[in-house]
């Protein structure tokens, strides 16, 4: 079975974290797999829009931490890597549905969606600090600017969780759903009877103010983070992790 499954609701293009036994934790190979896919969307003319969503009872706990500490991916071609440009440069509509946690990056790639909805029970979090690292997928600019600093920060630096209904209020997020994924897929079909080129001009002008800084700060991300990796920092935060739990 396959850890990232697509299929199509007519335009719209599913992708599906699916690795639920390990709460959809992101592997290397799944990066590489999900860059793969938005890339291959943005090219076909078929796919008007593509959502996010997942199999099992959280969105993803982020990073897989054992994948990590093995095959750290400190280049900047590195899966990861290729995954956030992607996210970054995917031109067409992209669209998220949260239940559950939604951890590390399973936060920070929502802060590149167009339309994200989540469960009532949805949590989200960032807790790269807690783990000796730095955040990332241009979250220290895209976060702050979109909470304000202040709230930014104290996230960022106690790692705590915050809920949908206050995801919502930062606007974080669209909406709240009993079931996220029924509700995203109906908004995916509804962008996707409009006119694409309208649609996609109209995320251009959105996203154009705000792409080269975001770049920059990707870059800066990525490189502390690497050595955050290899940071003894992390290396403790990791163990511990795998400590309480099995293989
Ligand atoms: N990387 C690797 N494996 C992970 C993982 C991660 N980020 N998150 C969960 N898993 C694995 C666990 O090791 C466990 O596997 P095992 O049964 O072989 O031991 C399995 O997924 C279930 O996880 P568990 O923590 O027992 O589930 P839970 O329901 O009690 O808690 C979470 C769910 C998401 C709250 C919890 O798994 C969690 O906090 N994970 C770590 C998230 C994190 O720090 N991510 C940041 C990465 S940068």
């Amino acid at each position: 079975m396959t850890e990232i499954t697509t299929s199509r609701q007519g335009q719209v293009l599913v992708v599906r974290l699916n690795r639920p036994e390990k709460m959809n934790a992101i592997t290397r190979s799944m990066y590489g797999e999900l860059a793969r896919n938005l890339n291959e969307a943005a090219e076909n003319e078929e796919i008007r829009c593509a959502v996010i969503t997942s199999e099992g009872e959280h969105f993803t706990a982020g990073n897989d931490i054992r994948d990590f500490m093995s095959n750290p991916p400190t280049e900047e071609d590195s899966d990861v890597a290729k995954f956030l440009g992607s996210l970054l440069e995917f031109p067409k509509p992209l669209l998220a549905a949260v239940k559950g946690n939604a951890v590390g990056v399973g936060t920070t790639m929502l802060l590149h969606c167009d339309v994200v909805i989540a469960a009532p029970t949805a949590s989200f979090s960032m807790p790269f600090t807690s783990l000796g690292l730095v955040p990332e997928a241009g979250s220290t600019k895209l976060f702050p600017e979109l909470v304000g600093y202040q709230r930014a920060a104290k996230i960022f630096m106690t790692g705590e969780a915050f809920s949908a209904d206050e995801a919502l209020e930062m606007g974080m997020i669209a909406g709240i759903a009993s079931d996220p994924e029924s509700e995203i897929i109906a908004i995916a079909e509804k962008i996707a009877t409009q006119p694409p080129k309208a649609i996609m001009n109209t995320k251009a002008l959105m996203k154009a103010n705000n792409h080269d800084a975001v770049v920059h700060v990707m870059r800066a991300e990525f490189q502390l983070f690497a050595l955050a990796l290899q940071s003894e920092e992390a290396a403790e935060a990791f163990m511990k992790f795998m400590a309480t739990r099995g293989k």
